[in-house]
C-alpha cells in the first residue's frame, strides 16, 4: 500500500495549530521544518517567517480533507500532495526525531546517547505518539518529575499512553504501581516494546477502558485532545487520589476543559504552557 504525503508551507506561528489539526484529521506521522528543526541536507527548507509541515496519510481522501481543513484556517497555505511509498515516511519520520531534555529527564531515540547524570528513557520512534519532543509530552514530563520526586512510591495512571513515555518515566522515577492505557492497539504494543527496550518491568500497559481499571491513583496523567478529555472528565477525576494533569489542550480550549473538570469535582491548581499548548493541573481529595 502506498501512503500520501501532504507538505504545507504555512506562516511559522500557525505551524503548531496546523500540526494539531493534521493529527485530528488522521495523519499517521508528522514532520515540522522550522528555525528550531532545520531540514536535513538536500531537503527543502522553509522560506523566512514560514514553517513546512509534512503529514503522512494512509490514503488520498483523508489527506485532501485535511487540506480543506487547513485552508479554512490558513487561507494562504501552499500545499503539495504526493504519493509516497510507505517506507519513505517512516524513514523520514525517524530521521527527524530529536531527543528532549526536561529537567533531569532525557528522552531520545536509540541512536542518541543520553548525557551523564540524566534519568534516561529510550523510545523507538514508530507509529505511536510520544517520542518526547512534542510540547504536550514535555509539559507532562515536567509534571511527572515534580510529582514522583516529591512522592516516592506513588501510584500513577497514564491515560492515552502512546509510546508509554510518561508511564515508563514515572516507573523510572520510583512509582510503584504504574498503569498505562491506550485505545489504539498499535500504541499498546509499541509501549510494551519500549518497556522491554528500557528493561522496565512492572508497568501494566493495555487497552483497558477506565471503567475496567480498579482503584484510585496518586497521579493521573492524560495527554489527549480537549474534546476527549471533556468526555472522560468524571472517570478521570474518579480515578485520581491526589493530582490530575491534563495536556493536549490548546490555549483557547483551556477554560472549557478546566470548567468540565471543576464540574466533575477537581480543584484547579495551576499548570504550564509551551507554545500554543497548555497543561492543566488539578487537586483531587
Ligand atoms: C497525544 S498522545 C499522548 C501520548 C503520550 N502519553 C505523550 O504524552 O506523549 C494521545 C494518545 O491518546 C490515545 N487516546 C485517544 N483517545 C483515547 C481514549 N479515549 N482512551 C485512551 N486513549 C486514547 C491516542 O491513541 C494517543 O496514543
Amino acid at each position: 500500500m502506498s501512503a500520501v504525503s501532504l507538505s504545507l508551507d504555512v506562516p511559522e506561528p500557525e505551524a503548531e495549530r496546523v500540526e494539531a489539526l493534521l493529527w485530528d484529521a488522521g495523519a499517521t506521522g508528522l514532520e515540522i521544518r522550522d528555525r528550531e528543526a532545520p531540514p536535513m541536507p538536500g531537503v527543502r527548507g522553509p522560506s523566512p517567517g514560514e514553517a513546512i509541515v509534512v503529514a503522512w496519510f494512509e490514503a488520498r481522501a483523508p489527506a485532501e480533507a485535511a487540506l480543506e481543513d487547513v485552508k479554512a484556517w490558513v487561507p494562504e497555505v501552499r500545499a503539495l500532495l504526493e504519493e509516497a511509498p510507505e517506507t519513505d515516511w517512516s524513514t523520514a519520520w525517524r530521521a527527524r526525531i530529536r531527543s528532549t531534555r526536561v529537567g533531569r529527564l532525557w528522552v531520545g531515540p536509540p541512536w542518541e546517547t543520553a548525557p551523564a547524570g540524566t534519568v534516561a528513557l529510550t523510545i523507538e520512534p514508530k507509529m505511536a505518539f510520544g517520542t518526547g519532543d512534542h510540547p504536550t509530552t514535555a509539559l507532562c514530563l515536567a509534571a511527572v518529575e515534580a510529582f514522583c520526586s516529591a512522592h516516592p512510591g506513588a501510584s500513577v495512571l497514564d491515560v492515552g499512553t502512546g509510546t508509554g513515555v510518561l508511564a515508563l518515566m514515572a516507573r523510572k522515577l520510583g512509582a510503584i504501581r504504574v498503569v498505562g492505557v491506550d485505545n489504539d492497539p498499535m500504541s499498546v504494543t509499541l509501549a510494551q516494546e519500549n518497556a522491554a527496550l528500557n528493561g522496565i518491568g512492572g508497568v501494566e500497559l493495555s487497552g483497558a477502558t477506565l471503567d475496567a481499571i480498579d482503584g484510585r491513583f496518586d497521579l493521573v496523567l492524560a495527554n489527549i485532545l480537549a474534546n476527549t478529555l471533556v468526555e472522560l472528565a468524571p472517570a478521570l477525576v474518579q480515578h485520581t487520589r491526589v493530582r490530575l494533569v491534563l495536556a493536549g489542550v490548546l490555549i483557547h480550549q483551556g477554560d472549557e476543559v478546566r470548567e468540565a473538570f471543576e464540574r466533575a469535582g477537581a480543584v484547579s491548581d495551576g499548570g504550564d504552557r509551551a507554545g500554543d499548548w497548555v497543561r492543566l493541573d488539578f487537586r483531587v481529595s
